[in-house]
């Protein structure tokens, strides 16, 4: 297993370039794999693990794909396989996006249950209500969901939960509408710019989509959707890492192609705490000329503070002076790296869904261990800023979600390296 060795204590300085969006590719590759009766070239995609496992699915359900140069290439099968297995499934939750397509378009699906992750517990009970809304029949059975239908027809539902709208069950429910009968208005659903993205590229596919961004979505049905040529957003999150990474280092760093339109309470956040910001059309200039201030962050659904950004602005706040507090309203239990920052000398008390972070001088470098993506990146994050060496183990959390993260990091001065046991 590969491990990530951080000598902490340098400035970063220069350009850091921000790849193509994770959470906006999955969704894309899927719709283009299965919804599509023909081939789709999409440009900026991240080489990243999630995306590999995503192929793996697609493959398995009958699609060609092909990754050069950040280029996914994608030919959708002949026969489209119904059923996505659990051995790939396991590995990748976001492969629950193949069942609301499948079922549109072959009136079958049969999907592994995905499971909770590091995270907390990851229901899908949207998933299911919304395609339940559309006509089709929901069997578990053998920790399978089994979906069928005749045809799925449109209908109106909404689709918030306990927690906010669900960017998946959007993106999966509104995949299925676009090849289903008639009208379909979601309400409730997510407006997250990965959502966004997606119902761009399936209009481009020749669907009929209104209302993207907002919290209302219509779907009329089309009878065919054909493969296109697309170029992903950027990655808001990735951006959101780089911009910290600058501030948490004292650095004075330009993130390249940062989408100042996807980051605006991040942004709000790092200047309230002192970071300056200078965007540009092609990006951000990071830096800290002035002491740090402490704040008080509550995640949301979009356009709130992101769940992904919270962990990387803990490692932040964890060398703020004064008081902070960190409330998570997405996944209460997502504080797994607060007892790893700890151990790095951070500060940090944890009190359900709030953490109270006091800012200490400094951390200090410690072997520590990623449990999930975003935990991975504070890590990182808090290794860079920390006096000595940080050594960060289970590394392919972080693979999954940053394409080449040390050499980038390299290129801005960080004293980082990759090493195989
Ligand atoms: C996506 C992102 C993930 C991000 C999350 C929230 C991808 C691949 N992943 O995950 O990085 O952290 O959005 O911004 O895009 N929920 C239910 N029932 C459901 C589905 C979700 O109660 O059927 C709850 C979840 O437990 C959570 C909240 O709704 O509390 C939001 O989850 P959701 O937006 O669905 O997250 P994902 O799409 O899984």
């Amino acid at each position: 297993m590969d491990r990530l060795i951080i000598n902490g204590g340098k400035q970063l300085k220069g350009t850091i370039s921000v790849s193509g969006s994770k959470n906006a590719t999955l969704p894309i590759a899927v719709a283009a794999a299965i919804l599509a009766d023909s081939a789709s070239v999409i440009h900026n995609v991240p080489d990243l693990r999630d995306i590999d496992s995503l192929c793996a699915v697609l493959q398995v359900l009958g699609a060609t794909t092909k990754f050069k140069n950040s280029t996914l290439y994608i030919e959708p099968g002949n026969r489209i396989a119904y059923e996505a297995p659990y051995d790939l499934v396991r590995k990748m939750r976001a492969s629950i996006y193949v069942l609301g397509p499948l079922v549109a378009r072959l009136g079958v699906a049969k999907v592994s249950f995905p499971g909770g992750c590091a995270i907390g517990p990851r229901p899908v009970d949207l998933h299911l209500k919304g395609l339940q809304q559309l006509g089709a029949e929901i069997e578990i059975d053998g920790g399978y969901i089994i979906a069928r239908t005749d045809r799925l027809v449109g209908a109106e539902m909404y689709l918030r939960g306990p927690h906010g709208s669900s960017v998946g069950a959007t993106a999966n429910v509104m995949m299925a509408s676009t090849l289903a009968e008639g009208q379909t208005t979601i309400r409730g659903a997510a407006c997250e710019p990965e959502v966004a993205d997606l119902a761009n590229f399936l209009n481009v596919m020749g669907a009929d989509i209104e209302g993207i961004g907002t919290s209302t979505l219509t779907i009329r049905g089309v009878k065919q959707l054909h493969g296109t040529e697309y170029a992903i957003i950027p990655d808001r999150i990735e951006a959101g890492t780089f911009m910290v990474a600058g501030a948490i280092t004292g650095g004075d760093v330009f993130v390249k192609q940062a989408p100042a339109q996807h980051l605006g309470v991040t942004s709000e956040k790092l200047m309230e705490a002192g970071v300056q910001l200078d965007w540009t059309d092609d990006g951000v200039r990071v830096r800290t000329p002035q002491a740090l201030q402490a704040v008080d962050i509550v995640t949301d659904t979009y356009p709130g503070f992101p769940t992904d950004m919270q962990a990387q602005m803990m490692g932040l706040l964890s060398i703020t002076p004064g008081v902070s507090t960190i409330t998570e309203g997405i996944y209460l239990d997502r504080f797994m790296h607060a007892s790893e920052l700890n151990r790095m000398g951070a500060d940090i008390r944890v009190e359900g869904n709030r953490a109270v972070v006091r800012g200490k001088p400094k951390l200090s470098g410690a072997p520590v261990m990623a449990s999930d993506l975003r935990a991975g990146a504070v890590l990182v994050l808090a290794g860079m800023a920390a006096a000595g060496e940080t050594i960060v183990s289970r590394i392919y959390h972080i693979d999954r979600g940053y394409e080449g993260i040390e050499e980038k990091l390299r290129g801005i001065g960080a004293d980082i390296i990759r090493v195989s046991d």
